[in-house]
């Protein structure tokens, strides 16, 4: 496992790469990896020849800059993790090396990103874009690997590439949780072990909608999750919707829908937490 922290050196060792025929699967991370990544580092290791993983904590996607500034860099100990995942190459570039120049690209993706955590976080998805826009040209991988649990993530990074037109195969892996159902994150490591504990109340509110999805109209089910959130220290729920698992546009119905979106975000203490369910209505 090489790291490689040049935009022209990765550039140039994944065109030779490709020249020899290697197929080759990314997996882009803000680093601070957890089991999830890992998860992701594997599939990627088995359905492609060479696995890059970039690790940048990319600053135009943060638009609150004390969470740019908390959130954790653990290189050294990512590293060490990566090396039995059958990751090949870690990108793990400056700031400086990526934005050259003050980011002056704007994006717009309609009414996706008006909603959720596009609402909640002016500019982040413009950031987000950005970064995978400018990663997705240095590497050109044949597959792309992102978890369900940004799911307007996938949904936003889904467009960039139709819109774009990359050649690029975009993969969204099942989020993966801790045993007792909180979604894994980056960010939980910022949680002390109280809040920690209480955390894992937005998967159970997350279940508690799912198994009232189809006796219960919508708004009632919505009332239900922050009337069982509204009750639990430190927790401040940010938004709870019930959403189109594609397009993100909030549902008002249930009926002529095949799969729903249930989607949260909510404070616990100062770490902002998102998780989200996609629900098959025929399996509830
Ligand atoms: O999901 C993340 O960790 C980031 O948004 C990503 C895709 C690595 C872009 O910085």
């Amino acid at each position: 496992m090489q790291v490689i922290t040049q935009v022209n050196e990765l550039r140039e060792t994944m065109q030779a790469l490709r020249c020899r025929g290697k197929s080759i699967g990314f997996v882009p991370t803000m680093g601070a990896l957890h089991e999830g990544h890992l998860q992701l580092l594997r599939a990627s290791a088995n359905d492609n020849d060479i696995t890059v993983c970039s690790i940048f904590v990319n600053p135009t996607q943060f638009n609150n800059p004390e969470d740019y500034n908390l959130y954790p860099r653990t290189l050294d100990a990512d590293i060490a993790l990566l090396q039995a995942t059958g990751c090949d190459y870690i990108f793990a570039p400056t700031p400086e090396a990526i934005y050259p120049q003050q980011n002056m690209l704007q994006f717009s993706f309609g009414k996706l990103e008006t909603v959720m955590e596009g609402e909640h976080r002016p500019g982040h998805f413009n950031g987000v874009a950005t970064i995978v826009g400018k990663f997705f040209n240095i590497v050109q991988p044949h597959k792309a690997y992102f978890g369900q649990k940004d799911l307007q993530q996938v949904a936003i990074v889904r467009q960039l590439i139709l819109g774009l037109g990359f050649n690029i195969e975009l993969v969204c892996y099942p989020t993966v949780r801790e045993t007792d159902g909180l979604a894994m994150s980056s960010r939980n490591k910022r949680l002390n072990a109280d809040q920690r504990k209480i955390a894992v109340s937005l998967h159970v509110a997350l279940e508690l909608a799912r198994k009232q999805l189809v006796q219960v109209p919508l708004p009632t089910i919505k009332e239900a999750v922050a009337a069982y959130l509204k009750d639990k220290p430190e927790v401040a729920l940010e938004y709870f919707e019930i959403a189109d698992p594609l397009t993100l546009q909030p549902l008002t119905t249930i009926t002529d829908v095949q799969e729903v979106a249930l989607c949260i975000a909510a404070h616990v203490g100062p770490v902002r937490l998102i998780d989200n369910l996609v629900v098959n209505l025929s399996e509830v």
